[in-house]
């Protein structure tokens, strides 16, 4: 199948390219290099090309494709809370313009998106794809912006799209500003864990593997309009990851510090799976597990991270959102 990755420079679209690679697919790249994408998540023989969703010319130049997985977003809640504008364009327009696409060639589409649409869950709920969509933030009020476009298209125009809700996702290669690379690359340099507010928030985390996995079952057997939550059910309080990641790499605890709270900052997530699972999708990575192959890959790659975080980007944001807060 020839098949465009968007954002397939990015965290989970970089292991989901080498995962359909793997299954012998015809893959092709379609990514804007942001911040956030980086040429070294991905062998170098992918064909990657540079190019903006939301410009209809850049996708055009690839030529026809049989499916679309749609993984390019701007992706951070607190960056979105900084400014906005770009979420909107990426987020909204930019699948607006790859749906457009789809259906001119006739392929399939898979939109990737977030458990964050739903807003936050009362204790004891957790979300149906049915539910409403009640976004909090700039970042989940595009990407809910994003997924409407996709049932529009799929009823207007008879595009062959579905819609995936992943939950907080973790791994290799996750650009170092989400909470679980920043604290993890933070204690191993020595610097303080920045916790919002309480650090009792809950979220429902997932494994990039896993992740990955439910979006090649739905792209080949989703069905038209339907969308899919993907969570593996481990609901965790900030408090309890930043815990373990203070124990396993030995840091001092004083290295916590609680900060002011993000605006808006959601309680809670919680996703009901029983349709993805139905499909015959189940988490096959354990939590506790994964979280420590995952904090062992940050403590041995050195070489991905600290370009990066000593990169003048993201030093400029990291003063911008931080600095006030640890002061
Ligand atoms: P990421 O920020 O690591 O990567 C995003 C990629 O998209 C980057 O390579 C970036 O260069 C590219 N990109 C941004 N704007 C673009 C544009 N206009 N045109 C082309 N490329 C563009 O993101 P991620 O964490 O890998 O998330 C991928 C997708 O999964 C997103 O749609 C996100 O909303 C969704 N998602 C993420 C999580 C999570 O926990 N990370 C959870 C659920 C859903
Ligand atoms: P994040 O990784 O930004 O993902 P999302 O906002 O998409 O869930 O944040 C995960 C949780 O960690 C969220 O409750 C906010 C919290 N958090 C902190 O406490 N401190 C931080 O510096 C960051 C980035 C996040």
């Amino acid at each position: 199948m020839r098949l465009l990755v968007t954002g397939g420079a990015g965290f989970i679209g970089s292991h989901f390219v080498k995962r359909m690679l793997a299954a012998g697919e015809d893959v092709v790249v379609l990514d804007k290099f942001t911040y956030a994408g980086n040429p070294a998540n991905l062998p170098e023989e992918v064909d990657c090309r540079r190019g903006d969703i939301s410009i209809r010319e850049d996708v055009d130049q690839l030529g026809p494709v049989e499916a679309i997985v749609n993984f390019a977003a701007e992706t951070h809640v607190d960056r979105s809370i900084l400014g906005p504008e770009d979420f909107v364009r990426t987020d909204v327009l930019g699948t607006l313009v790859l749906l457009q696409a789809a259906e001119q060639q006739s392929a399939r589409f898979v939109q990737v998106s977030t458990d964050e649409v739903y807003g936050d869950v009362e204790p004891g709920w957790s979300s149906r794809e049915d539910d409403s969509l009640r976004p909090s933030s700039p970042y989940s009020a595009s990407k809910a912006g994003g997924d409407l476009q996709v049932l529009a298209a799929v009823r207007t125009f008879g595009v062959n799209a579905s819609i995936t809700r992943g939950s907080n996702t973790y791994g290799p290669n996750q650009y170092p500003e989400k909470v679980l690379p920043l604290f993890v690359t933070n204690a191993l340099d020595g610097h303080p864990l920045p916790l919002y507010g309480d650090g009792r928030q809950v979220r429902d985390w997932l494994h990039v593997d896993d992740h990955c996995a439910a979006i090649e079952l739905v792209l080949r057997q989703g069905e038209a309009g339907e969308t899919y939550n993907v969570g593996a059910g481990e609901e965790h309080e900030n408090v309890e990851l930043t815990r373990l990641i203070v124990e396993q790499l030995d840091v001092d605890t004083a290295l916590v510090r609680h900060v002011e709270d993000r605006a808006g900052h959601d309680r809670r997530y919680s996703l009901d799976t029983t349709k993805i699972r139905s499909l015959g999708w189940h988490p096959r990575r354990d939590w506790d597990e994964g979280v420590r192959a995952t904090i062992e890959w940050y403590r041995g790659n050195r070489d991905w991270w600290e370009p990066i975080k000593r990169s003048s980007g993201f030093r400029e944001y990291y003063d911008r959102q931080y600095e006030a807060r640890l002061a």
